[in-house]
């Protein structure tokens, strides 16, 4: 499969670090020497599924198609106002497609396990275009009275229209149970045969033990994956990677050996945009013209489970 169109869509909003130091114990040099975020665009008035279906509109015009050539829908999504029905239905509705869509939660890794998902069923023969959106609103999650996770976060959709093409060269995948490290816990309905008390508990994070996998994970996928196709670090143009920290960043640079100029970041003013991370940077970079025809693109992503991926593509 080939990447045929790109779209991204961003919340209006846009939050400075100084804007936090208003009402949290923190400070513009603490969170951008720590993370690299100066600021992000949080969800306000917009409605996360009114941004995933632009996104998807965006990708489909980019693509030069329309809804009706899709044969399956991805969304990748963590949390949403819905829990029933799944996002992709909504999507499906809102860009007037009727194929099949589902719904997947593999946190910030999402986008790569939606590529496996698309590209598995296209070498089934089972579809030959597949829409995917990650669509996240992690600042919904947070407790905006903890430093320690609301500052890391912005909201944001994306989507990516996949065709017939030989782009994806290959895709390795990996989950590591790690379930106390990063979690949120939400109470559902009572019911006459729950007598435990409940408590809504917002995200909650051991952010350095998360550091150390995804500096881990990031380097073994990737290193995995390129050597799974025979392509060597240097042969790569571009590396992609998930939008956490710039300092996860820095390290996976130097564990590959490579140049910062080979890694695009966008984190300085968006944040950790969770599984539409990626696919925001893909688009922003294409639409820049710095991701052109014939490049060789890896993609990294790791999140909560811990679950993890990268992807080499050739755009
Ligand atoms: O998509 C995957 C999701 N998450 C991640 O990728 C996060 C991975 N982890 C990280 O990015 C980093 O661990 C953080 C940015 C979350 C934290 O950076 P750190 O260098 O690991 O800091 P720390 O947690 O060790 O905290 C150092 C100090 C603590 O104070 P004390 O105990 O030393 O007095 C924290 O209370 O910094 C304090 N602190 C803050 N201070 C000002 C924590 N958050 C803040 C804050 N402003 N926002």
């Amino acid at each position: 499969m080939k990447i045929k169109g790109t779209g991204s869509v961003l919340p209006k909003k846009i939050v400075t670090n100084d804007m936090l130091s208003e009402f949290l114990d923190t400070s513009d040099q603490w969170i951008a020497s720590r993370t690299g975020v100066r600021s992000r665009k949080v969800i306000s008035d917009e409605k996360l599924e009114d941004m995933a279906v632009e996104a998807a509109l965006l990708a489909l015009e980019d693509a030069g198609m329309n809804a009706g050539n899709l044969d399956l829908i991805i969304c990748s999504n963590v949390v949403n106002e819905y829990i029933t029905p799944q996002l992709s239905c909504i999507i499906q509705g809102g860009i007037g497609a009727s194929c099949p869509c589902m719904d997947i939660n593999c946190a910030c890794a999402g986008f790569l396990y939606a590529l496996d998902i698309a590209d598995s069923y296209n070498k089934a023969g089972k579809a030959r275009n597949v829409l995917i959106v990650c669509a996240e609103e992690p600042t919904r999650m947070t407790d905006w009275t903890d430093r320690r996770t609301c500052v890391l976060f912005g909201d944001g959709a994306a989507a990516v229209v996949l065709g017939e093409g030989e782009g994806i060269k290959g895709i390795s995948l990996s989950a590591a149970s790690a379930t106390d490290k990063l979690w949120q816990y939400r109470v559902l309905q009572p019911t006459p045969y729950i007598t435990k008390e409940e408590h809504d508990v917002p995200l909650q994070m051991k952010g350095q033990d998360v550091f150390k996998f995804a500096v881990k994970a990031a380097g073994k996928d990737i290193s995995k994956t390129l050597s799974d196709v025979g392509v060597r670090p240097d042969d790569v143009d571009w590396y992609l990677v998930h939008q956490a920290n710039i300092r996860i960043i820095e390290a996976i640079q130097d564990y590959l050996e490579q140049p910062e100029s080979k890694f695009p970041v966008n984190i300085y003013d968006h944040g950790n945009s969770s599984s539409s991370s990626c696919p925001i940077l893909l688009d922003e970079n294409r639409r820049k013209g710095l991701l052109r025809e014939g490049d060789i693109v890896v993609l990294s992503a790791f999140g909560a489970g811990f679950v993890s991926g990268a992807a080499v593509i050739e755009m």
